[in-house]
C-alpha cells in the first residue's frame, strides 16, 4: 500500500514536472528519488540506515544496489523477499533509488 501511495505521488509529481518551468524540474526529481526510496524504509530503515541485523543501504555504491536489484529481479541472487520487491520497480526507478541511497550518510 505504501508503494502504491508513493507511486501515485510520483505520478502526480511527474505530471506537475511536465507543466512546470524547467528550473524546478531538478527539485521535483530529487523528491521523486526520495519518495521511491521511502518505500524501502519499512525494512531497510529511514534513509537506508537499518537497525539490528537488517542490511544497510545507506552509502552503498549505486552500481552495487543496481546490480543487486537486477540480480534479485532475474533470480540470479537468491532471496526470501527481494526477488518479488525488485520486480515492482522499473530500471529507471531503481536507478533513482540507488542514487538516493548512495548519497545518504551511514549512521
Ligand atoms: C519487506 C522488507 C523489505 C523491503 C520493503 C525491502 N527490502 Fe531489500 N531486503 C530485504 C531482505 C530480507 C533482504 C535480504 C535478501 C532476501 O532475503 O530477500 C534484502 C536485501 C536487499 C539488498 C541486498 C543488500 C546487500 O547488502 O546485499 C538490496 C540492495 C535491497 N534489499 C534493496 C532494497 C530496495 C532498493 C528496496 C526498496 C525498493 C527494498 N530493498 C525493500 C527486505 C526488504
Amino acid at each position: 500500500m505504501t508503494k502504491t501511495k508513493a507511486l501515485g505521488a510520483a505520478a502526480l509529481l511527474a505530471t506537475l514536472a511536465g507543466a512546470a518551468p524547467a528550473q524546478t524540474t531538478a527539485a521535483v526529481d530529487a523528491n521523486l528519488a526520495r519518495n521511491l526510496a521511502a518505500t524501502c524504509a519499512n525494512c531497510h530503515g529511514t534513509n537506508g540506515n537499518a537497525r539490528g541485523d537488517m542490511l544497510v543501504l545507506a552509502g552503498a555504491p549505486a552500481e552495487s544496489t543496481i546490480a543487486k536489484m537486477a540480480a534479485f529481479k532475474s533470480g540470479a541472487l537468491p532471496a526470501t523477499i527481494m526477488h518479488q520487491i525488485a520486480k515492482g520497480y522499473t530500471d529507471e526507478q531503481i536507478r533513482l533509488i540507488a542514487g538516493y541511497f548512495a548519497a545518504q550518510p551511514r549512521k
